[in-house]
């Protein structure tokens, strides 16, 4: 049985390789800031951003998290800790974005977002321009940069996944979540973002019927948008992964063999051996595509 279940996941993950190839053909080599997005909030965004992040360092890849969710900023909660600083005192030039980087588990760093401050959500050009220089500083520091966005279809929303190289867009088998995950990329088509688009299937019974849904909507908007979409992977529906988050303890760290914590990290494995290292001077290109996009969403 257990050997079977075995199978099912090779099988499923060889699959899901040869979709991401077919979609992704050469066109992202190198890219290495992925936003992670939805259509509808409460989908798993910050915990899977969290456990990819922590799977990525365990596979020894430097990486930093951004919590943009600068309305709701949550990572700080999963890990349990009260950051003490955040975006916000970078926002206000009291100190630069190396001063707030917090230290997680296993090396992962994490730029703190700052709740329930509303202002946050609502920057204006040259300050979000000063918290973007800040990132030249961490370039050549780490592989990945994973942004953790809030959901919707906000332009401050957009601009963070445009800007960036890659998008995972998460959903779940839900109505609501499928439908939000459609209009969020219709969004994206709609003002022709070059940033690549992936879709996780999170909270699927099975990785099978993952990828199937998961198929479902990027047929849907091959057809409908002539918009390529990949799949990413899915991610299982797992009671481990609230008892973690009560716990304040990443899965990945708490229930390494739980179900999601191996499919979150077989994502992790894929990534870094789909996007080929990256070449000098990617983070400039976000760097400089969040500056644009800001300045015109915000005058
Ligand atoms: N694979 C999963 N299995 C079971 N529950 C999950 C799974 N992924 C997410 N959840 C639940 O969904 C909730 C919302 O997740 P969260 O990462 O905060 O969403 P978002 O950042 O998209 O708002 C979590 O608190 C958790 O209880
Ligand atoms: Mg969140």
């Amino acid at each position: 049985m257990a050997e079977q279940a075995d199978q099912l996941r090779q099988w499923i993950k060889r699959q899901s390789i040869r979709a991401q190839e077919e979609v992704l053909n050469v066109r992202i080599k190198g890219s290495r800031v992925v936003a992670i997005t939805s259509g509808k909030g409460g989908v798993g965004k910050s915990h899977i951003t969290l456990n990819l992040a922590l799977a990525l360092q365990k596979l020894g890849q430097r990486t930093i998290i951004l919590d943009a969710d600068l309305g709701l900023a949550n990572i700080n909660i999963l890990l349990g800790y009260e950051p003490s600083y955040t975006l916000w005192d970078v926002v206000q030039q009291h100190l630069s974005i190396r001063d707030v980087l917090q230290k997680g588990p296993l090396g992962l760093r994490i730029i703190p977002g700052a709740s329930g401050i509303s202002r946050l959500a609502s920057l204006e050009a040259k300050e979000i321009q000063g918290v973007i220089e800040g990132f030249k500083e961490l370039e050549s520091e780490c592989d990945w940069l994973l942004v953790d966005t809030a959901a919707g279809i906000s332009p401050g929303v957009l601009s963070f996944v445009l800007a960036a190289d890659e998008a995972l867009i998460v959903t779940n088998p839900e109505p609501p979540a499928l439908a939000d995950a459609y209009g969020l990329i219709k969004s994206i088509w709609q003002v022709q973002g070059r940033v690549s688009l992936q879709l996780i299937m999170n909270r699927s019974a099975s990785l099978r019927s993952g990828e199937e849904m998961g198929m479902r909507v990027i047929s849907l908007t091959k057809k409908m948008l002539n918009q390529d979409v990949g799949f990413f992977g899915a991610v299982r529906e797992d009671s481990h992964t609230s008892r973690a988050i009560a716990r304040q303890t990443p899965l990945v760290l708490l229930y390494p063999a739980s179900p999601a914590a191996q499919d979150i990290g077989d994502m992790a494995e894929r990534m870094i051996h789909r996007i080929k290292p990256a070449k000098r001077g990617r983070w400039e290109q976000f760097i400089y595509r969040m500056g644009k996009m800001w300045s015109s969403v915000e005058t």
